[in-house]
């Protein structure tokens, strides 16, 4: 076989079958195929799709790609949560502490930036002394004494992704409904959690911009969690503006952290009470109304942030960080980016304010780029405020002057000010199950 004819073969819209899929992954991850050809087919699959067999082969050949975690020594439901990325989505480090202070654990393995959106991994690496890099025996007792772990893809675990994943990031072949349902299903699928729940994100700041497009990634994606045997539901989440203020590693913590003691911002609550009690209704403990009431007890009471800060203190970090997220202090540079007229934001470019973040330090132009943890946006105004000339719409944290000149012209394009009041949206669109 080879692999020539396989990116020809699809690059003419043919369907694959399963021997030149396993063929293409098990060559990949071993080295034998190029990351030219990989990514060739990456792209060739991007113009063409693939067929529901086809995606169920990709994704159960890179789930089987390295180790698949068994996690039933740790006892009860173990229930994860799955985003497909978007901008200031810290509803990870809200939801998973919730979750775990009600009993249910979460065992998260999670990813870095990818493109314009931030990833959990870096948000809390943001917080001094803690690791992701946790091996497995030591990510199954955090599991098990605290309730809740967030690790990174450790040593083995689903190789195929990590590898295609990175390449996909720099050749423009991330937004595309197969190669995103086996990403996140081969995941989900290895890190071993009877209980999934994907938030797939939808709009100008997503992968998937429209609904049509989000709900067929979330059914496709259920479709492969139940075929393997994981009770497996989607929230269509609303990615059409940042999610909360805050964009940007370190600044994403301290909201995260101050959601949990009741002060967040309105949007990001409501969703991670959303998400929370989702997975509490998949944990089987109560239906999804008596799930919200206890979701919001948890922050009302303090239960969350204790967990939190467990979970973080287990990881090797610095708790005090989440108690008092004043502690992160500001980045040396800042800048405030104010209207120039008088109006109502109607719409962001919610990519573009992502990109405005990544050109701040807080993302990743390329692979081997590091992070600067203080990096980032604080949003003064969303989509919906009214706003008056000369008012703070935004104020930018970097490290040097050059970067705050960049973000500046991206973030101002991102903004679409007029004179008409825009409509309300939803901030859940459909649940699929
Ligand atoms: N999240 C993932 O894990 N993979 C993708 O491809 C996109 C979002």
């Amino acid at each position: 076989m080879r692999m020539y004819d396989i990116i020809e073969s699809k690059r003419d819209g043919h369907e694959l079958t399963d021997e030149q899929i396993d063929f293409f992954v098990n060559g990949y991850v071993a080295g034998d195929i190029p990351d030219y050809q990989a990514s060739a087919l990456c792209m060739a699959i991007f113009y063409e799709g693939m067929t529901d067999r086809e995606i169920v082969r990709l994704t159960l050949d890179m789930a089987h790609s390295g180790d698949v975690v068994d996690l039933s020594p740790i006892p009860g439901v173990k229930v994860d949560k799955h985003s497909t990325g978007g901008v200031g989505d810290k509803t990870t480090l809200v939801v998973a502490p919730v979750v775990a202070s009600l009993g249910v654990r979460v065992a998260k393995m999670s990813g870095r930036g990818l493109g314009h959106t931030g990833g959990t991994l870096d948000k809390l690496e943001s917080i001094p002394g803690l690791t992701t890099s946790i091996d497995e025996q030591r990510f199954f007792s955090i599991v098990g004494e605290i309730g809740c772990a967030v690790a990174g893809q450790t040593g083995n675990l689903v190789p195929a992704d990590k590898k295609l994943y990175a390449l996909r990031d720099v050749t423009a072949t991330v937004d595309s409904l197969p190669l995103i349902a086996s990403s996140v299903m081969s995941k989900k699928i290895a890190a071993g959690s009877d209980k999934i729940l994907l938030d797939v994100k939808c709009g100008s700041g997503a992968f998937m911009k429209t609904v049509d497009d989000a709900v067929a990634l979330a059914q496709e994606m259920v479709r492969i969690g139940e075929g393997v045997g994981r009770t497996t539901a989607a929230l269509i989440t609303n990615m059409d503006r940042p999610l909360g203020c805050c964009v940007g590693n370190a600044l994403e913590v301290g909201e995260a952290a101050r959601t949990l003691m009741g002060e967040g911002p309105q949007d990001l609550r409501d969703i991670c009470v959303e998400l929370a009690a989702n997975m509490l209704e998949l944990a089987d403990k109560g239906d999804i109304v008596a799930c919200r009431s206890m979701a919001r007890a948890q922050i009302e009471n303090g239960a969350g942030l204790e967990k939190l800060a467990q979970m973080v203190a287990a990881q090797g970090g610095d708790a005090s960080y989440v108690r008092d997220p004043s502690r992160f202090g500001s980045d040396a540079c800042m800048r405030d980016v104010r209207s120039g007229r008088d109006g109502w934001v109607r719409h962001m470019n919610t990519e573009r304010v992502g990109i405005a973040s990544v050109a701040l330090g807080a993302g990743r132009a390329r692979k081997e780029d590091s992070i600067d943890p203080l990096a980032g946006i604080i949003l003064q105004k969303k989509a919906g405020d009214k706003v008056t000339k000369g008012e703070v719409l935004a104020t930018l944290h970097a490290s040097s002057e050059a970067q705050l000149d960049e973000g500046e012209q991206i973030l101002r394009d991102a903004y679409e000010i007029g004179d008409e009041q825009p409509q309300p949206e939803p901030l859940v669109y459909a649940r699929v199950t």
